[in-house]
C-alpha cells in the first residue's frame, strides 16, 4: 500500500517547491551565487560552477577565499559566544558536557597551534582515529583553521584498514585516543594505531587524547594531547583558503578492493552542508539538533559538525550505542536535552523496534519536530513506526538520500513543503537534477514513471572533486558508464508523482547496518586466511541490518570445514577491515558457479543467498552447472 502524508505545518521560505526548483535549475548560477551569501568570505566569489562532467573537471566559486573554521566559529562569537555549540553525550548514561562557542573557539585555537608546533602546514594530511569525543571536533576544525586536510578513520576499523588509509594519504600526524569507550566496552585505539603505523617513517607524531585513565605504551613519536595543548595560545590566525583548496579526505568502499579517498574541497562542501542542514531539517536558531551517526562517516562530517556548526546550532555528539545501557537510550537523550531534530539510520530504528514498544514508554519525546533517516532505504513499516510511535504523528519525517561522494543531501522531503511517502526519499533539493537511465544502455528515461540507474545530470557545490591521488579512478568509477552524467551506483524507481524511490546498490557495494562495504574488500580479507582458496561475498535481506553479509568460501584442498574454520574466517575479516564487516553467514562449499571464462556468476549467488531458488536464468553456460544444485541444497540447511 502506498500511503501519502501531507506536509506538516509550513516552515520557512520554501513554500513553493516547484517554482523555486525550476528557478534553481534555469538560473543555476544566480541561485548558487545567492545561496553562497550565507557564508562569510574573506573574498566573495564572482563565479559559481566552472567545468563539466565531460571533462570530469568541475570547480565551484573558484575565485572565492574563505576559512571554514571562521564560518563554524568566529562569525558566531559576537552574538552567540555563550550559546552551546556541542553537547557531548558521554558513553555513561545521563552524563553530558556542554561546550559553548567561546570554548569551542579556544579549544580549536589551541589544537591548531599544537598542530603548528608539530610542524603541520597548509595542505598536510592529518589522520584522525578517534572516538566520539569533543577533541575529534576540535581536531577537525583545527585542521580547517590552518589549512591541513583531515582524513578521519572510523574508530571501528582495524589496524590494517587504518594502515592502508594512513599510507594512501601519507598522513604525517595521527591523532588518536588511549582508549575509546562505547557501550561500556573499551577499545584500544592507541594500540591499534601503533600496529597500523609500524615501520612508517613518514608518520612524525601520534597525538594521544586521554579518554580514560588507562596508561598506554608510549613511544618516541607520541605526544600527549592534554599536555601539549595547554601550552598553546587560544588564538590562532586562520589561513586564507581558496574555495577549491581541499578540506578533507574520507575513505569509502567501492566495487574494487581498495577503498577510495574521496576529496572534498572547502567552500562548495561547506556551503552545501550548511544550506541543506537548514533546509532539510528546517533548522531554526536555538534548536537542539541530534544526529546519532558517527563522525567517522560522512553523515557525521556534514550533519554533526560542518552543517550544524556553520549554522550556529547546538549539535549533540553521542559516544555510545542505541542499546546502552538499554533500548531507550536515544529517547532519554531526546527528553534530557529537549531535542527538536533527530537524525539516524533505519538499521538503528529496526534494532530498537525489535526490542518492543515498551522502551518508548520511559520518555515523552514531546520536543521533537523533525525526524530524519539516512544511509539505506527505510522500509515502510519502520517509517510508520518512526512516524507514529516515536514522533507521535507530530513530526516531519525526512528520508534523506545522499552519499559520501555527494557531500550532502540531494533527495529528501522538505518539512512543511513536500508530501511524505513512507519508503520514498521523495524529491530533489534545489539545484539538484537527478535522472534515471536504463542500466544496460544509458538511455535517459523521459517518462515520469521510470526505473533504472540513478544519475545526476549536473554538479552541485558539495560534490567530491576527485579520488585522492587517483583522478583516473574517479573518472572510471563515476563518469564512464553513462557519459556526461555522474553515476551514483544506486538503482531507483520514479513514480507517477515524480517521487524517487531508491532501491539500493546495483554495483558490488553493500549497505550493511548503514555501513558501506565493498564485496571485493571483504573477499580480499577472507582469502588472506591461508585455509581459503576462493571467496565470493554477496548481500542478502536481513531483518535488522537491511543487508546481511553472505560469504561463499571454498577451502584449500585437504582442509576440512568446521566451526573453527568459520570462526577463523570471520576473524580474518575483523582483522582486515573491522568487526562491523564480519560475515553474518559463512557458507563453506566446494565450488562457485562460473562462466567458462572463469567469471563468478554473482547474480546466481545472490539469489541462492536470499533462498530464491527459482528463476536463476540460464545456467547451461556455466563451466560446472552441477555446482548450483549443490549450493541450493547446502543453502537450505543454513539458518
Ligand atoms: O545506496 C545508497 C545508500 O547509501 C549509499 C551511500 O553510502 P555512504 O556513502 O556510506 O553514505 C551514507 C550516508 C549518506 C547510497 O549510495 N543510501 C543513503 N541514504 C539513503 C540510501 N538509500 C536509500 N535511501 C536513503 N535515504
Amino acid at each position: 500500500m502506498n500511503r501519502t502524508y501531507e506536509p506538516k505545518k509550513a516552515p520557512s521560505a520554501q513554500k513553493n517547491y516547484l517554482k523555486t526548483y525550476e528557478h534553481s535549475l534555469k538560473h543555476n548560477h544566480d541561485f548558487w551565487m545567492e545561496t553562497s551569501k550565507r557564508l562569510d568570505w574573506i573574498k566573495a566569489p564572482t563565479k559559481s560552477l566552472e567545468g563539466n562532467y565531460e571533462q570530469v573537471n568541475f570547480k565551484w566559486f573558484d575565485d572565492g577565499v574563505l576559512n571554514v573554521s571562521i564560518n563554524c566559529i568566529d562569525r558566531h562569537l559576537p552574538t552567540k559566544k555563550n550559546e552551546v555549540a556541542l553537547i557531548w553525550a558521554k558513553d555513561e548514561l545521563g552524563e553530558y558536557e556542554r561546550i559553548t562557542y567561546q570554548q569551542l573557539s579556544e579549544n580549536v585555537g589551541r589544537c591548531a597551534n599544537m598542530l603548528k608546533s608539530l610542524g603541520v602546514k597548509k595542505g598536510d594530511r592529518v589522520c584522525l582515529y578517534l572516538p566520539m569525543i569533543p577533541e575529534l571536533v576540535y581536531s577537525m576544525l583545527a585542521c580547517a583553521r590552518i589549512g591541513a586536510v583531515h582524513s578521519i578513520v572510523f574508530a571501528g576499523f582495524s589496524a590494517e584498514s587504518l594502515r592502508g588509509r594512513i599510507e594512501d594519504a601519507k598522513c604525517n600526524i595521527v591523532i588518536t585516543a588511549n582508549e575509546g569507550k562505547r557501550g561500556g566496552k573499551l577499545i584500544p585505539l592507541k594500540q591499534i594505531t601503533d600496529d597500523a603505523i609500524a615501520g612508517f617513517d613518514f608518520v612524525k607524531n601520534v597525538i594521544v587524547v586521554h579518554r580514560t585513565d588507562a596508561k598506554v605504551n608510549y613511544q618516541k613519536k607520541d605526544v600527549k594531547y592534554e599536555e601539549l595543548v595547554v601550552k598553546q595560545s587560544a588564538e590562532c590566525k586562520p589561513e586564507s583558503m581558496k574555495a577549491e583548496d581541499p578540506l578533507f579526505i574520507l575513505y569509502t568502499s567501492g566495487s574494487t578492493g581498495k577503498p577510495k579517498g574521496l576529496l572534498h574541497t572547502s567552500a562548495g562542501y561547506l556551503l552545501y552542508a550548511s544550506y541543506t542542514h537548514e533546509l532539510v531539517f528546517n533548522y531554526k536558531p536555538g534548536q537542539i539538533y541530534f544526529c546519532a551517526a558517527d563522525i567517522g562517516w560522512v553523515t557525521g562530517h556534514s550533519y554533526i559538525v560542518y552543517g550544524p556548526l556553520s549554522n550556529a546550532a547546538t549539535s549533540v555528539i553521542f559516544e555510545s550505542t542505541p542499546l546502552y545501557p538499554a533500548a531507550d537510550r536515544y529517547w532519554k537523550i531526546i527528553d534530557d536535552l529537549k531535542v527538536q531534530i533527530f537524525y539516524t539510520a533505519p538499521t538503528a530504528l529496526r534494532t530498537l523496534a525489535a526490542q518492543g514498544d515498551e522502551w518508548l514508554n520511559t520518555s515523552k519525546r514531546s520536543s521533537l519536530e523533525v525526524l530524519g533517516s539516512v544511509g539505506e532505504p527505510i522500509n515502510p513499516e519502520i517509517w510508520e513506526w518512526y512516524y507514529h510511535k516515536v514522533g507521535h504523528e507530530k513530526c516531519s519525517l525526512v528520508d534523506t538520500w545522499w552519499q559520501t561522494e555527494t557531500g550532502g543531501i540531494l533527495i529528501s522531503p522538505i518539512p512543511g513543503v513536500t508530501k511524505m511517502k513512507p519508503g520514498s526519499a521523495t524529491l530533489p533539493l534545489f539545484g539538484v537534477e537527478p535522472i534515471i537511465v536504463q542500466a544496460e544502455n544509458g538511455k535517459i528515461q523521459t517518462e515520469i514513471e521510470a526505473q533504472g540507474a540513478l544519475c545526476l545530470k549536473r554538479s552541485w557545490p558539495g560534490q567530491a572533486r576527485t579520488i585522492y591521488g587517483d583522478h583516473e579512478r574517479f573518472i572510471q568509477t563515476y563518469f564512464s558508464q553513462y557519459k556526461g552524467f555522474y553515476f551514483t551506483g544506486d538503482g531507483c524507481n520514479r513514480d507517477a508523482d515524480g517521487f524517487y524511490w531508491i532501491t539500493g546498490r546495483i554495483d558490488d557495494v553493500l549497505n550493511c547496518s548503514g555501513h558501506r562495504l565493498g564485496t571485493a574488500e571483504i573477499e580480499g580479507a577472507i582469502v588472506e586466511n591461508k585455509n581459503v582458496a576462493e571467496a565470493a561475498v554477496v548481500g542478502y535481506s536481513h531483518d535488522i541490518k537491511g543487508t546481511g553479509i553472505y560469504a561463499y568460501v571454498v577451502l584449500q584442498k585437504g582442509v576440512k570445514a568446521s566451526d573453527d574454520i568459520i570462526k577463523e574466517i570471520k576473524a580474518s575479516v575483523q582483522k582486515g577491515i573491522g568487526k562491523f564487516a564480519s560475515p553474518d553467514i559463512v557458507h563453506v562449499t566446494t565450488g562457485l558457479p562460473k562462466t567458462r571464462s572463469g567469471k563468478v556468476m554473482r547474480r546466481i549467488l545472490r539469489k541462492i543467498a536470499c533462498s530464491e531458488f527459482t528463476g536463476l536464468g540460464d545456467i547451461s553456460t556455466l563451466s560446472e552447472p552441477n555446482v548450483v544444485e549443490l549450493l541450493i541444497e547446502e543453502r537450505k540447511k543454513i539458518k
